[in-house]
């Protein structure tokens, strides 16, 4: 794997480099890794009355929960994922919920695959934090990508002030619509079991590879902190930006 590629990963899963081979593994009993597709699902149906003829773009799909749940409402869907084993388990995923025919997944950086693939109803970017850069660089490279009557979802923790997600994608060609933030107290019992697997995982590999200690400790040890704060003071955000409409003259 490129090193670029590997720091974009490591930095959107919140771990070390030397941790990533064995991600999948500590991972394999968490159905999503960021977003929740029941909150992006009632997105889309807000914004559009018949699913079913939509295109979307996932960058980040991760193991394609989202992807998956959109197709299931008929929706076309491209999912981009830098992780192969993710891909696979996306793809098997899609293949187990009977809606293979309405996925491709593609395995590679979003950057570079981006270039190759035209335009979609909806692009999620879900929980994928800076992977095509700073908010400014993303959206640029995104609006391409939004049909003018299209969406981009944007569903992240909020770190940055309204008013500048605003102008920023102001700048880019986009208004923002609607944001909507949610509660973390209803996703605390999801958390703990997903913190507990991710604890045995760790511990199942500290046993089988002992040398190799260290790396699964310092990633229990992160994602313990990383829950503590979803739990305590993480606010998600789930934004709908439209393409800004030309005047016409
Ligand atoms: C926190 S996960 C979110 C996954 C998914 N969107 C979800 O919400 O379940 C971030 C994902 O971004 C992917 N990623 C990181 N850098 C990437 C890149 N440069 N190109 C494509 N995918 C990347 C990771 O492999 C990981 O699956």
């Amino acid at each position: 794997m490129m090193r670029d590629l590997s720091e974009s990963i490591a930095s959107s899963m919140g771990c070390s480099e030397d941790a990533l081979p064995y991600l999948d593994y500590i991972l394999q009993d968490l159905r999503t890794l960021g977003s929740n597709p029941d909150i992006i699902l009632n997105t889309i149906k807000e914004f559009f009355a018949n699913p079913s003829e939509l295109r979307l773009l996932d960058v980040g799909c991760g193991k394609g929960s989202c992807t998956v749940e959109a197709a299931k409402e008929g929706i076309d869907c491209v999912g981009i994922d830098a992780m192969e084993p993710f891909i696979d388990e996306a793809r098997s995923n899609a293949s187990v919920s009977g809606v293979m025919g309405k996925c491709e997944f593609i395995q590679g950086d979003a950057g570079t695959v981006l270039k190759t693939l035209g335009s979609f109803d909806v692009v999620l970017l879900g929980s994928v934090g800076p992977i095509l850069g700073e908010l400014e660089d993303s959206l640029n490279m995104i609006r391409g990508h939004v049909r003018d009557d299209g969406i981009l979802i944007l569903d992240e923790g909020r770190v940055v002030d309204i008013q500048e997600i605003m102008d920023i994608s102001e700048r880019c060609g986009f208004t923002l619509v609607r944001e909507c933030l949610h509660d973390p107290s209803g996703f605390h019992s999801e958390y703990d079991e997903e913190l507990t697997n991710i604890e045995k995982r760790c511990q199942e590999l500290i046993r089988e590879l002992p040398h190799k200690a260290n790396v699964f400790l310092n990633y229990l040890e992160s994602q313990k902190e990383e829950y503590e704060f979803l739990k305590t003071s993480f606010i998600n955000s789930t934004m709908v930006f439209k393409p800004t409409r030309k005047e016409c003259v």
